[in-house]
């Protein structure tokens, strides 16, 4: 074993040093794939989440993150022929916003579609009014919505086997919280009930 070490005093404290780094990255590692297979909800870096835009919403109306300040943001990427996942998470946050009584009027509740070519603000208009009165339901150009989705590390891409009009769109399924100064608190996945993500904003309200 000694003849694989390498000769001499500061080769071996180099490679001593390579090997606690080696460790250290490891258990990092180990401990992040943890975190994240335990849906912990604090993920290092997390308040680096989220980002300024510039939209239109469903009433043709321009929209900026910066016009929230002061209020929470409920935080969902989806889009409108979603057939399942988007419209149960809608009824979900709407479910829980009901549950916050007067509170709900601190959340600004965002539907941001990752959909821009079929999602106008006219699609729109239709679709959110099968949620809350409230809903915020956001289309711009192709490149602001993914540089948006990145900022939020948002996840889509268009599913195989569609064509150019009829597709759907695979995309990670996320509800953010955003504070009041517009920086990212937590976040619930798709399969949140009304009362876990009532109870996730109501610890921060
Ligand atoms: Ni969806």
């Amino acid at each position: 074993m000694r003849d694989y070490l390498p000769r001499g005093a500061p080769a071996r404290t180099a490679l001593v040093a390579a090997l606690v780094l080696i460790a250290v990255l490891a258990a990092w590692s180990g401990w992040r794939a943890w975190q994240l297979r335990s849906g912990a909800t604090e993920i290092a870096g997390a308040g680096l989440l989220g980002g300024d835009f510039a939209l239109t919403d469903q009433h043709g109306d321009s929209r900026r993150d910066s016009d929230f300040r002061g209020r929470f943001m409920l935080v969902y990427f989806g889009f409108v022929n979603c057939p399942d996942i988007c419209p149960a998470t809608l009824q979900v946050m709407s479910a829980a916003l009901d549950r916050l009584g007067e509170d709900a009027e601190r959340i600004a509740p965002l539907f941001i579609t990752v959909d821009p070519v079929r999602d106008t603000p006219d699609a729109l208009k239709a679709y959110a009014a099968n949620f809350h009165p409230r809903l915020v339901a956001l289309t711009g150009d192709q490149a602001a919505i993914a540089a948006l989705a990145r900022a939020y590390s948002v996840y889509y891409d268009k599913a195989a086997g569609g064509d150019a009009t009829d597709y759907q769109i695979n995309h990670s399924s996320i509800v953010y919280l955003m504070g009041p100064d517009g920086r990212y608190l937590t976040h619930t996945d798709a399969s949140a009930s009304p009362e876990a993500l009532a109870d996730a904003i109501r610890a921060y309200l």
